[in-house]
């Protein structure tokens, strides 16, 4: 039974300020914690133990996974004192592993949501004899990330860190954040000291003549690291077009846990989800959008492919379209804030005290 190893330890910067309470696995999409989606398709691929590689917040995660049977698995957490780094994170739980010598281990980012066929990939481990193997998604504008041009066979060419010119972006294949490596192959990564698997193991590597094999799988795949992907994440699991058998619910135009309070001419479309204890008021209208445990918007309110954190308010008749609202914040009635804007955990606005358009 294959092994997998998550790297949840990151700060995630670019998701603040939703990752200032909360680690960005723990951040919820489609109304639980993202990380239970991934928890729940490896367990479906036939993963049973899993062992997390924690470092910032690292405390919140056990108490909410525990052991966890819940989910059919057999979690276990290592945290890091200083963070490692991807490729030091991998080595530091070296010990926890199982799997003989010559056995293939998974290992996935933690915030990615993808509808990769993990067998697939660890059949294509398998029977490459790689030491390393790769998912490889194609994208249309690869220069935010780390290039992957393979041989007619897969086979790893080089690895090329977030290209600039025209000349270094010789292939739209990235890394898509999810590998099998042999077990053996872990413990050639450097102890004790931060380490890059994109930047150091995976060069290093191929310098050394190891075998790196890359698999293109084009099916869903989001890298959930901003504010906007990750509100397009969650709605694409409310949506059905991520596929997660942990969503708690139906799929359709939108989510509403059991808990929360939705007034009967509010409208909720476009993979709205509306978390515990969550109250929408008469008119509102939310299209796209996640409102996190114990938020509230309020009549009339127009909310769109924005996320609402746990604790927060949204005035009534304030319109929001991109933003994200930190936990405990509140956003006064009338007010109108558009793409990009991130208003900080308890930060307070005024009732009409900021709009794009004109108020006449
Ligand atoms: P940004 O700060 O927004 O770039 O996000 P991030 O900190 O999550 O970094 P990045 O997206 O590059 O990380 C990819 C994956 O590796 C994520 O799942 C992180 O949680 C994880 N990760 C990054 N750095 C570390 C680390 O030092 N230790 C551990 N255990 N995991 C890490």
């Amino acid at each position: 039974m294959t092994e997998a190893i998550l790297l949840v330890g990151g700060k995630g910067t670019r998701l603040r300020p939703l990752t200032v309470h909360t680690p960005k696995p723990m951040v919820p999409a489609a109304g639980v914690p993202f990380l239970t989606h991934q928890l729940a398709r490896a367990r479906a691929a036939g993963v049973e133990h899993i062992v997390l590689a924690t470092s910032y917040l690292a405390e919140v995660f056990e108490p909410y996974f525990g052991d966890g049977s819940s989910l059919g698995l057999h979690i276990e957490y290592v945290t890091e004192v200083e963070p490692l780094g991807t490729g030091g994170a991998i080595r530091n739980v070296a010990s926890r592993l199982h799997s003989a010598p010559d056995d293939p281990v998974l290992i996935f980012n933690g915030d990615i949501l993808t509808g990769l066929d993990i067998k697939a990939l660890v059949a294509t481990h398998q029977s490459s004899g790689a030491d390393v193997s790769l998912h490889l998604t194609c994208v249309e504008d690869p220069r935010a990330y780390g290039l992957v041009p393979t041989d007619a066979s897969g086979r790893v060419q080089a690895f090329l860190e977030k290209p600039q010119t025209p000349e270094e972006i010789v292939t739209d294949q990235i890394n898509a954040g999810a590998y099998v490596f042999r077990r053996s192959t872990i413990d050639t990564i450097p102890a004790g000291r931060p380490v890059s698997v994109e930047r150091e193991t995976f060069p290093e590597l191929l310098a050394a003549g190891a075998h790196l094999q890359g698999m293109v799988d084009s099916t869903y795949w989001l890298d959930l690291g901003t504010p906007q992907a990750f509100v397009r994440g969650s709605a694409d699991l409310v949506l059905g077009r991520a596929p997660s058998p942990a969503v708690p619910g139906r799929r359709g135009d939108s989510l509403v846990l059991p808990s929360a309070s939705v007034a009967p001419d509010a409208k909720l479309t476009g993979g709205t989800v509306v978390g515990e204890d969550a109250v929408i008021g008469a008119g509102a209208r939310l299209s796209g959008s996640a409102v996190l445990a114990g938020a509230v918007v309020e009549p009339g309110a127009v909310v769109t492919d924005s996320l609402i954190g746990a604790r927060a308010q949204v005035g009534a008749r304030s319109v929001l379209t991109g933003v994200v609202v930190g936990d405990g914040a509140s956003v006064g009635p009338d007010n109108e804030l558009r793409e990009g804007v991130r208003v900080w955990c308890d930060a307070r606005i005024p009732a009409g005290a900021v709009r794009f358009s004109s108020d006449q």
